[in-house]
């Protein structure tokens, strides 16, 4: 399907490199026709990557530290300038975690760190809505993504704090999306990946492990980020304007399996071969 996302405006976070899944969102958005801006945190954007993306999709980067509600309040109001109007879609791909990044187990974790983990993966998202709201700056039918994992769920070894930055993410997304609905016609859904290869998700300790047992464990197999952006896209065009609220696996079925035979043959006795 071609422009989907003709006349469409946006912002984009969180493509850091071109493994994010970030970036795949910004390439097939504007494959699609959108208008949009980058945004990455500062530090992030030292590394220079991001400038290589806006070049191919002929737009512009402005720096905001999503836990900065200053930082979200200028790139807002400078986005809609630039890109003339009021936004269609938004992309939160931001996730990081102290305690997961320097090795700290979740029973003997730094509490400091932990209210970090909390306010960049996750407070950042309402930051994110309060502040667009404010400046009524998403037009009716908007649609607002927010990426997270299946550990804000179910328990996971290694995950850490981030499992609860997901679960409280993922709670944002159904609590404003009740206001933005109600007050704007806006929606906000989130949609939960399988593991992919990317600088967050590999920071995860034994993340090789989660990456195969999910293959082994989905019907369909691992859910690639290509893919994952291509579900962002339907997400942001007006084929899904009532859906909202929700919390949407992008996962290859991983989320409703109980055991799968792969798993099952790896436990499998001699005597039964
Ligand atoms: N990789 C996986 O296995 C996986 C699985 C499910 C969900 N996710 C989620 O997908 C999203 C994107 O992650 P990714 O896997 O593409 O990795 P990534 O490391 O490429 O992206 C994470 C982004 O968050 C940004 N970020 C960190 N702190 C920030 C801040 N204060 N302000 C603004 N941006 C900040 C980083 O600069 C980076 O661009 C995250 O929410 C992640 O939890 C990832």
């Amino acid at each position: 399907m071609n422009n989907l996302l003709q006349g469409k405006r946006g912002i984009i976070f969180g493509a850091l490199d071109e493994h994010s899944i970030a970036w795949k969102v910004a390439l097939k958005a504007h494959g699609q026709g959108a208008k949009f801006v980058l945004t990455n945190a500062p530090v992030a954007l030292r590394m220079g990557e991001i400038n290589k993306l806006a070049a191919q999709c002929q737009t512009i980067v402005i720096p905001a530290d999503a836990t900065l509600v200053d930082d979200l309040d200028k790139l807002v109001t400078q986005a809609t300038a630039h890109l003339g109007g009021k936004l269609d879609f938004v992309l939160h791909s931001i996730g990081m975690s102290p305690n997961v990044r320097k090795g700290k187990t979740y029973t003997d974790i730094n509490y400091e760190w932990f209210q970090k983990t909390l306010d960049i993966s996750a407070l950042s998202l309402h930051k994110l809505l309060q502040t667009c709201m404010k400046q009524d700056a998403i037009s009716e039918w908007g649609s607002v993504i927010a990426l997270t994992y299946i550990a804000g769920q179910r328990a996971f070894p290694g995950y850490s704090d981030m499992a609860d930055a997901k679960a409280t993410l993922e709670s944002i997304v159904r609590s404003f999306g009740l206001y933005y609905g109600q007050q704007k016609k806006v929606r906000v859904n989130s949609i939960s990946q399988s593991p992919t290869v990317t600088t967050a998700g590999s920071g995860v300790k034994g993340f090789d492990s989660f990456l195969g047992f999910a293959d082994k464990m989905s019907p369909l197999g691992n859910a690639p980020a290509e893919s994952c952006a291509d579900y962002c896209i339907t997400m942001f065009s007006d084929l899904t304007r009532y859906v909202t609220m929700q919390n949407l696996y992008h996962d290859g079925g991983f989320s409703s399996m109980g055991v799968s035979e792969g798993i099952m043959n790896l436990f499998e006795s001699t005597k039964d071969k």
